[in-house]
Order: structure tokens, then sequence, then C-alpha cells
């Protein structure tokens, strides 16, 4: 009986962690991409199809994007969410032309940006 509840238990946590995205690009330095202009221009060119994705955290970010903002980020890991939310601040308020470029692409509808209004008014202040 002790051993079938351990098992039960052993489990549930193997099926919650599978759900999460990979974490092994979680300590990816996100300032070094964001202060390197060549270095963001490889990423968003990726994500908005206008070069290649040729390295393995384009591709993983492309992949995820899209789900990732339609479920709010759900299956992300505490350091992936501070990530996004980092690299959502920046381009908004930095880099507007790509920030235009990647919503209408990745949420035409404006639903993340409806979702998150109240971050995004505090940010124009
Ligand atoms: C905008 O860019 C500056 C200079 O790189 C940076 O210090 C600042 O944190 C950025 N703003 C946001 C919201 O990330």
């Amino acid at each position: 009986m002790k051993t079938t509840i351990i098992v039960l238990i052993f489990c549930f946590v193997a099926a919650a962690f599978a759900d999460l995205y990979d974490t092994k690009y979680d300590n990816i330095n996100l300032d070094d991409i964001l202060k390197n202009e060549k270095l963001l221009d490889v990423y968003t060119s990726c994500l908005l199809d206008k070069g290649p994705c040729n390295t393995k955290e384009a591709k993983f970010l492309k992949e995820v994007l899209p789900e990732a903002l339609i479920n709010e980020c759900k299956k992300c890991s505490q350091k992936q969410m501070d990530g996004s939310k980092k690299v959502i601040e920046f381009l908004y308020r930095n880099k507007t032309a790509i920030w235009k470029e990647l919503t209408a692409k990745y949420d035409p509808l404006g639903t993340y940006q409806k979702n998150h209004q109240a971050e995004f008014d505090k940010l124009n202040q």
C-alpha cells in the first residue's frame, strides 16, 4: 500500500514536470542579447521569418512562443517567465518597430496585450 502511494506520487510529480518547457536554456544571459543589436537581430529575424534560425535557443523560442502567449506561459519555469517579461518590456519600451512586427505576427488579435493592458500602461508612464 505504501509503495503504491509512493509510486502514485512519483507519477504525479513526473507528469507535472513533463509538462514544462525544457529548461536547458534558462541560464542564457538575456542582457547580453538585448544589449547586442546584432544578436537581437538574429533572434528577432528568426521569429519574424526574416532570417535563418541558426541557434538552438532561437529555434526553441520560436517553437514555444505562440503557445506560451496563449496559455500565459503555463509551461514556463519561473526563470522563463521572468525572462519573457524582461524581454517583452525591453522590446516594448526600446524597440517599438520590432515590437510591432512581433505582435502583428504572434498576437494579431491583440489578446495578449489586452490581457496585460495594466502592465503595458505602467510601462508607458
Ligand atoms: C531600454 O534600454 C536601456 C538601455 O539599454 C536599458 O537600460 C533599459 O532597461 C531598457 N528598458 C527596458 C524597459 O528594458
